[in-house]
């Protein structure tokens, strides 16, 4: 591991490195669905990171808690949607590192499943101690914080503000560091020339790969399925940014204005509201592959994933990894899409 990537504070929360496991199965049925040859496809197990399970965050969280501890905080505040995944790792890491948190919870999402609003990360965060607020969509989030800070503030806490997604540079060193992981395993087994593809969503996690590619100066390619905005081109603009500024913190070259490969064309109505290919892709991956996606997420990345494959655009790639970043809680919340209630 490079050392540019040690001298930031980080806790060791994570269970690394995480597995790549190969997917025949799907490989096949892709083979016979296209018609054509299809690369040999894998699974980066990044839902397999372990804490309260898993997902992406926790690679970011060892980077944003180290800086917490580091300056001597001692609750933790994020923020998200009201399943947020993000918000249930970092009331898990928040836990394992002897924090208090508090997750203020937007309800921005016109989702009207009965669990919704209960079950799924909700449910887990509640059981990992956080204190969960929730607030409605119109509500004035500047107005919230300073209020919840100056709270904090007057009971003598000191708080440690994790923004949505944990997407700032140091949250995306975490990705940049999985992306050497990565490129070291897929060297490792011999998959030759190679593309990475995941979903994108506050952007830390690709920005992140990005920063990390080019620390390692080359490795598998990295193409982001947008499942957030439906301007992609202003998204991956924020990308760019912020691979640029993980890039600085790392010393290294910052990537060519316009390289973020982000694909905007399976988000469907918006975030969080299903569409007919993510829950094709949940069902297809879960019976072929034995490997839970999410409905907000993973679903909707293995859709593009497949789209992709499907329609020829990584036919002169040796392999097509997708990177599982977790949010199987989800599936809870949003269960009347899988099972009639
Ligand atoms: C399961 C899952 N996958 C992917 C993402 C997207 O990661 P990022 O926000 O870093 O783009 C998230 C973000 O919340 C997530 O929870």
């Amino acid at each position: 591991m490079p050392e540019a990537l040690d001298e930031f504070p980080r806790l060791k929360l994570a269970h690394l490195p995480t597995p790549l496991v190969e997917m025949h199965r799907l490989r096949e049925a892709l083979r016979t669905q296209s018609g054509r040859d299809v690369p040999r496809l894998f699974i980066k197990r990044d839902d397999c990171t372990g804490l309260a399970t898993g997902g992406n965050k926790t690679r970011k969280l060892e980077y944003l808690l180290g800086e917490a501890v580091a300056q001597g905080c001692d609750t933790v505040v994020t923020t998200g949607a009201l399943q947020s995944n993000h918000a249930r790792q970092t009331a898990a890491a928040a836990a394992a590192a002897g924090l208090a948190c508090i997750l203020v919870l937007f309800d921005t999402v016109p989702y009207a499943g009965h669990a919704y609003r209960k079950s799924g990360n909700l449910l887990l965060d509640r059981i990992l101690g956080a204190e969960v607020r929730v607030e409605p969509a119109g509500a004035d989030a500047g107005k919230v914080f300073a209020e919840l800070f100056k709270e904090i503030e007057a009971k003598g806490g000191k708080a440690f503000f994790v923004p949505v997604g944990g997407s700032n540079p140091t949250g995306s060193l975490g990705y940049a560091r999985a992306y050497l992981e990565l490129a070291d395993q897929a060297e490792a087994r011999g998959l030759g020339k190679a593309v990475l593809v995941h979903a994108s969503s506050s952007g830390g996690t690709q920005a992140g790969l990005i920063a990390g590619a080019q620390l390692r100066g080359g490795g598998p390619a990295i193409a982001g399925i947008n499942v957030y905005r439906k301007d992609n081109a202003a998204m991956a603009e924020g990308i760019h940014a912020l691979a640029c500024k993980t890039a600085a913190l790392l010393d290294v070259s910052a990537p060519p204005a316009g390289s973020v490969d982000l694909d905007g064309g399976y988000l469907g109505e918006g975030y969080g509201l299903p569409t007919p290919e993510m829950r094709t892709a949940v069902e297809r991956v879960a019976r072929m592959e034995g490997v839970l996606l999410d409905p907000v997420y993973t679903g909707k990345g293995m859709a593009g994933f497949i789209g992709q494959i499907v329609s020829g655009k990584y036919a002169e790639m040796e392999a097509a990894i997708f990177l599982h970043t977790g949010g199987m809680p989800g599936l809870f919340a949003y269960e009347e899409e899988f099972v009639p209630c």
